[in-house]
């Protein structure tokens, strides 16, 4: 299975043309398989192979001011979602509602990237970091279909902040999320670069990066895109 790449840009670039300049230098022929996910405004500017978006709404339509369903995702031939990203958790977003965003998703047949990780404890405490990641993805599933998502594991000390898990604790968390679910993709993210990525990518059960930072910057996510496509 080629390796998957999952590009989240977050709230950058501001400006319309930058992000179709960004999307443009980011190479398109490559083995691995690159999912970008620009802000959902650029969404229908933006032109390329596979695209994402950042979160939905559990709703498909009606009153609900602000927010964006799978089905319009659909429509705009979106394919993938990250959803339950921490940035949102944080915000005060539950499993509950990442569980009815996952359905909603799923209706349209958008695949969604479900990222766990935020609020579990750090590997540094000697606690069982994998059992509480596996319970989160219980918890954000439901009775949805596992084989019909991509899982991200992102713990939350390591995003945006320079320090990121080590090979054998990413091994160790997606062997044990593996045995339970039989998800599409495991990936890993938490401050990727170009340094780090080869390693995460040979772990064992890791099928690919779900990457921030380094994504804004063309040359070094086209970096990452053939470090995957060589494995
Ligand atoms: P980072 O972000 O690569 O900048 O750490 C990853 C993410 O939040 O998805």
């Amino acid at each position: 299975m080629p390796k998957l790449i999952v590009a989240n840009w977050k709230l950058n670039p501001v400006k319309a043309e930058e992000a179709v300049s960004l999307a443009g230098a980011i190479q398109t022929d490559s083995i691995a398989k690159v999912v970008l996910c620009p802000p959902i405004a650029f969404t229908g500017i933006v032109k390329f192979s596979h695209l994402g978006a950042q979160d939905c709404s559990a709703q498909i339509s009606g009153p609900y001011t602000g927010q964006i369903s799978a089905a319009e995702l659909a429509s705009l031939g979106i394919s993938y979602c990250i959803v339950g990203h921490s940035e949102r958790r944080t915000l005060g977003e539950t499993d509950l509602e990442v569980r009815s965003k996952i359905t909603a998703l799923l209706e349209y047949k958008i695949t969604p990237v479900v990222c766990v990780g935020y609020g579990v404890p750090d590997a540094s405490q000697g606690l069982d970091v994998a059992t509480a990641v596996a319970e989160q993805l219980s918890a954000s599933l439901g009775t949805n279909d596992p084989s019909r998502v991509v899982v991200a594991y992102e713990p939350v000390w390591a995003i945006g902040t320079g320090h990121s898990a080590t090979v054998e604790h990413i091994a160790q968390v997606a062997s044990v999320v593996k045995k339970r679910f039989s998800v599409s993709a495991f990936l890993y993210g938490g401050s990727v670069n170009s340094g780090n990525a080869g390693s995460f990518l040979s772990a064992n059960g890791v099928d690919g990066l779900l990457v921030g930072g380094a994504s804004l910057d063309a040359v070094e996510f086209n970096k990452i895109i053939n470090i995957g496509s060589q494995l």
